[in-house]
């Protein structure tokens, strides 16, 4: 009989500093443009893939619950590419989880696909370099391509013109940021609740019908040779200044879409207000968001500590110091 093939794989959530909102390929999940993140040390997503060879369906179970609806739908989807591609037909049990709440806009869905890529990958003996990876992990939700690696990493868009933009699409390390930029990001959890309208609904609705998507995207694509720049020049102000405005922007395209999808609730404009104010009192801080109502806030490594313990006072919320994170990587394999 042969063994029983499974593997264990942990990932870190990804913040975009310049952010992926709009897919030009929703089957495919192709992005309008590239982007740009920072792999988070915090909140970590352990996922177990085991093949079972008798089983007539995939078994999902999310922290224990077994998974039901559109959350096993999308798994059972990506098990399928694994299947296809490898000629394994076996269904699987996956186990995953989660040290981040779900759907509230703290990158739940990356670090998740893309613990989920490389336990699948390895269970079903796929042998995928770290870009095939990275390509795989991106048709489970497109951040995740970012949270193979560790640290900073770029997504590349891939150009319409190419022969093939599904090859063409990944995420890459950076290896040339300065090495004194020493960045903190700060979870502010605002709310810890799932949002109620997913992120490929809202990208779908702002693409086609928010009239600033189109200048959004154009600034989106100068931001990224920008932030690059900053980035090797270990020029955090820099830094900071393109990403608010990059995730600032993306909620203006979403708030302008019909009908509108609004993330940002009175305390996320309560706490963006004093971040400005603290800006404007000389201490280096930024905010940006993703698809949900909670702030992450980027400063010196050094100030994180202080800054931390202000916005907790001002928000009234848990606050969590996050530094560079690392790469996905396999915990537990067998057969070895
Ligand atoms: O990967 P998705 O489909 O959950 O998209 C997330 C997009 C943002 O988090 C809002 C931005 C980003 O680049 O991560």
């Amino acid at each position: 009989m042969s063994p029983i093939r499974s593997a264990t794989a942990v990932a870190h959530p990804n913040i975009a500093l310049v952010k992926y909102w709009g897919k030009r390929d929703e089957d495919l999940i192709l992005p309008f443009a590239g982007s740009l993140s920072l792999t988070l040390d915090v909140f970590p997503t352990t996922t177990t893939v085991t093949l079972t060879p008798q089983a007539p369906n995939d078994s999902v179970f999310i922290d224990g619950t077994p998974a039901t609806g559109v959350a096993l739908r999308r798994i059972t989807a990506f098990l399928d590419l694994l299947r296809t591609r490898t000629g394994h037909q076996d269904r699987a049990r996956v186990e995953t989880h989660n040290t981040v709440p779900i759907g509230a806009g703290l990158a739940s869905s990356a670090a998740g696909f893309a613990a989920l890529a490389l336990a699948a990958s390895t269970a079903y003996d796929a042998r995928l370099d770290a870009a095939g990876l990275s390509r795989l992990a991106r048709r489970g939700s497109g951040s995740a391509c970012r949270s193979i690696f560790g640290g900073f990493a770029q997504w590349h868009a891939a150009s319409p013109d190419s022969p093939d933009p599904d090859h063409a699409s990944y995420a890459e390390p950076l290896h040339d940021v300065h090495p004194g930029l020493n960045p903190a990001l700060i979870a502010v959890l605002l709310q810890t609740t799932p949002k109620p309208i997913s992120s490929s609904e809202a990208m779908h609705r702002t693409v086609a019908t928010s009239p600033l998507y189109r200048s959004w995207l154009r600034s989106t694509r100068e931001a990224l040779p920008a932030m690059r720049t900053a980035l090797t020049n270990g020029d955090l102000e820099r830094v900071g200044t393109i990403a608010e405005r990059n995730a600032l922007g993306m909620h203006a395209t979403m708030e302008t879409a019909l009908p509108p999808v609004r993330y940002r609730t009175p305390a996320s404009l309560h706490l963006l207000d004093h971040i400005q104010v603290m800006r404007e009192n000389g201490q280096q801080v930024w905010a940006t968001m993703d698809a949900g109502p909670n702030i992450k806030v980027l400063c010196p490594a050094g100030q994180a500590p202080d800054v931390s313990a202000e916005l907790a006072a001002i928000s009234g919320s848990q606050t969590v110091i996050a530094r560079p994170g690392p790469a996905a990587t396999l915990t537990a394999r067998c057969p070895r």
